[in-house]
């Protein structure tokens, strides 16, 4: 199944979407992204016909903003990307700075889909004064605009009149998620760069997170976490807390945008953790899935934590 990705970001779940949905219901009335990012987990879903609505929110408004042009006003924003894209062929690299420059005083979020798809990694970094300040990747052009409106377009298929879309903090939206609905989190990782993240507007505080969780819990709603993970014998974040009950199921990612950012060519595991609701919801037991051709779940004892 072929499916549109119109923002490249780093860390997005997009190569690991589909093992993260096995672990989700077969069909539930609301999938809840309060770290959305590119929404690359509702649009996976959302391929499948597996929610009936979706909440993506993510603390990044301009990102939202843009992701709600994208499903919302498919044919402008594709239009608005195409004749960006085409002014910059005389100096690509001086058209790039102008953008940034362009988007940093007016805050016009149709100008991020052109840096995002042309700075480095897809990574966005912002200065003490919330200023984006990634430069451009000096090998790529970005998207080709055909390429690009084929994505908007197929994303806006998959999501318009049942999305809503926020730039809350996480708490404030799991305090309005419900019973029906299931609540896939995927917060900035802590570890590498510390709570506070330059990667993004805000970071997280561990203790903070667990205590969200820990009321979730007490409220049983359905939430999986991707958190913390490891590279090689090095792990990065913090374990959640076994008092949390969570199911891990632990994720063979590559050589994954982690390993990239840590230099190192072994191969990353991320670790994604069910509620007990959710769980036993979906009969699942601690497993490692190892990344393979014909892809196979091998059993594993839990890390012993
Ligand atoms: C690892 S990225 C999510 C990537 C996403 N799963 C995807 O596939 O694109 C983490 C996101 O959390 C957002 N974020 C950081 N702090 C936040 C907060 N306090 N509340 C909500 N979102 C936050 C960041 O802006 C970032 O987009």
């Amino acid at each position: 199944m072929k499916i549109p990705h119109p923002i490249q970001y780093q860390g997005s779940k997009r190569v690991l979407a589909s093992t993260i949905l096995r672990y989700l219901p077969n069909r539930f009335p609301r999938l809840v992204e309060p770290f959305a990012g590119t929404a690359a987990i509702s649009v996976a879903c959302a391929a499948r016909n597996r929610a009936k609505s979706y909440w993506i929110n993510d603390l990044n408004k301009p990102l939202m903003e843009l992701l709600g042009l994208i499903i919302n006003h498919p044919a402008e924003i594709s239009n608005f990307y195409e004749t960006l894209w085409n002014q910059q062929h005389d100096d690509p690299i001086e058209h790039y700075y102008r953008v940034r420059e362009d988007f940093n005083r007016t805050g016009d979020h149709r100008l991020f889909l052109y840096l995002l798809a042309r700075c480095v990694k897809g990574s966005v970094r912002y200065n003490t004064e919330g200023l984006f300040n990634q430069s451009p990747d000096k090998r790529r052009h970005g998207a080709r605009p055909e390429t690009m409106r084929e994505n908007i377009l197929g994303v806006s298929y998959l999501l318009k009149g049942k999305t809503i879309i926020s730039s809350l903090d996480y708490k404030d939206v799991l305090l309005n998620v419900n019973k029906d609905d299931v609540v896939y989190m995927d917060p900035p990782y802590q570890g590498v760069c510390g709570d506070r993240d330059s990667r993004y507007f805000s970071g997280i505080l561990h203790d903070e997170f667990v205590m969200a969780l820990a009321e979730l819990n007490t409220r049983n709603i359905r939430y999986a976490v991707s958190y913390d993970g490891r590279t090689g014998n090095k792990t990065f974040g913090n374990c959640l807390p076994k008092n949390l009950s969570l199911t891990l199921i632990e994720l063979e990612a590559g050589r994954s945008s982690q390993a990239t950012l840590l230099k190192r060519d072994a191969i990353t595991v991320e670790s994604l953790y069910l509620s007990p609701q959710l769980a036993e919801e979906v009969a699942a037991l601690p497993y490692f899935h190892r990344k393979r051709k014909t892809e196979q779940l091998v059993l594993m004892e839990s890390r012993g934590r």
